[in-house]
This record gives C-alpha cells, structure tokens and sequence, in this order.
C-alpha cells in the first residue's frame, strides 16, 4: 500500500461524520459519466470530477468502491462526462437510483461510434480515454486524456450549470 493509500485509511482522528457534514458545504458542478461495458449501457451521477492538466488534457473523477459501476469502469478503456445543465435536473436524480431503470427510456441517450452512450441535450459532454486508475481510501481516482470534446453551448446558450450544495440541486446566480 503507497502513502496516500495508507493516510486515506487512517484520516488522523476526525470522525467520518464529522467530515461529510464539512465536505456537503463544498458545492460542486453536477456531472453524469457513462460507459460501455460487456455491449451495455453504464452510467452514475458524478460530482467529483475536476479538470486535471491542460497540456495534456487530464480530466479526474472518483468512483466508490461499493458502487455497481466499479467493475465496468475498472475495466473501461473510455468514458464520456457530461457536464449538466440545470435542465438536467431529473437525470441527475435518476443516474444516482435505481441501477437498472438510468438507461431504460430509450429517448433520452444515443450512442457514440466509440460505443460510449451520450445524454440527449446536454450542454457539453467530453470523451477521455482511460490512463490511469488509483485506488485511494474507499474510491478509485479515475484519470483520462479528453480525446473529444462536444460544446454546444454557441448553439444553444446553455440556461445554467446545474450545481450540487448540502443535499441539495442548484443553479448559480452571478454577483457581477
Ligand atoms: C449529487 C451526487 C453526486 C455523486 N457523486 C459521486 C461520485 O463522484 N462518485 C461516485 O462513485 N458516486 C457518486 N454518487 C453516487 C452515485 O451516483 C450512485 O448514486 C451510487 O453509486 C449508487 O449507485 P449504485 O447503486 O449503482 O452503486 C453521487 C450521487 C449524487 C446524488
């Protein structure tokens, strides 16, 4: 086990209640990831992800050990995150219950040449392939290189991000 492995495992004290009730403070933008696995449709609601590297382009998102999609991405060798709009509000709901009803209305995602499965009208989506996986604490670290990028966003002036804070869905509201 590397350092970081062994620090996740041992926080230095703080009880894990105690963290997530801190961590639901810190508001984060509202991401969907999908994947192909075995010729089927995988997908899960995502807040962790982050802009990782510019040059080259690394994107990162984490995924929970205990989750239904862990076996898929684990042997994933590409992903697209979809970066929602607040219009959006209802798949991001559905991509985090019930594993089998997220793909079950056929009306709601298309599939790429590459097999990933798309989400209808969302804003911007990227494709990244696989580079690298960490298992770090209770997640896995998942680091992709975005090999495309689907910005409709000149097109269709997005409405707003959809934004996740202290259990709840929001959208941003500007002070400038
Ligand atoms: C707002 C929100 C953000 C989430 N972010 C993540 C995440 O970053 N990584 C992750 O593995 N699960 C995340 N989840 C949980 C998954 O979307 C999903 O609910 C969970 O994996 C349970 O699904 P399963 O029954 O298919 O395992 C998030 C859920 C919500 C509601």
């Amino acid at each position: 086990m590397n350092e970081l492995a062994k620090e996740a495992d041992d926080p230095g004290g703080i009880a894990a209640v105690q963290f997530r009730r801190a961590m639901r403070h810190y508001p984060a933008g509202v991401t969907i990831v999908t994947l192909q696995h075995d010729g089927r449709p995988v997908g899960f609601t995502a807040t962790s992800f982050a802009s990782l590297s510019a040059e080259p382009p690394l994107i990162s998102f984490n995924i929970a050990e205990t989750s239904s999609s862990i076996e898929a991405m684990l042997a994933a060798d590409s992903l697209v995150v979809h970066f929602l709009g607040d219009h959006q509000h209802h798949l991001a709901q559905r991509f985090s219950r019930a594993a089998e009803e997220r793909f079950a209305d056929d009306s709601l995602w298309t599939s790429l040449d590459t097999g990933e499965p798309v989400l209808n009208d969302t804003p911007i989506w990227v494709r990244a392939t696989v580079r690298q996986l960490l298992p770090i604490g209770d997640h896995t670290l998942v680091i992709g290189l975005v090999t495309r990028v689907h910005d409709n966003t000149d097109d269709q002036p997005i409405g707003a991000p959809l934004l996740y804070y202290n259990g709840s869905y929001h959208r941003p509201r500007s002070l400038e």
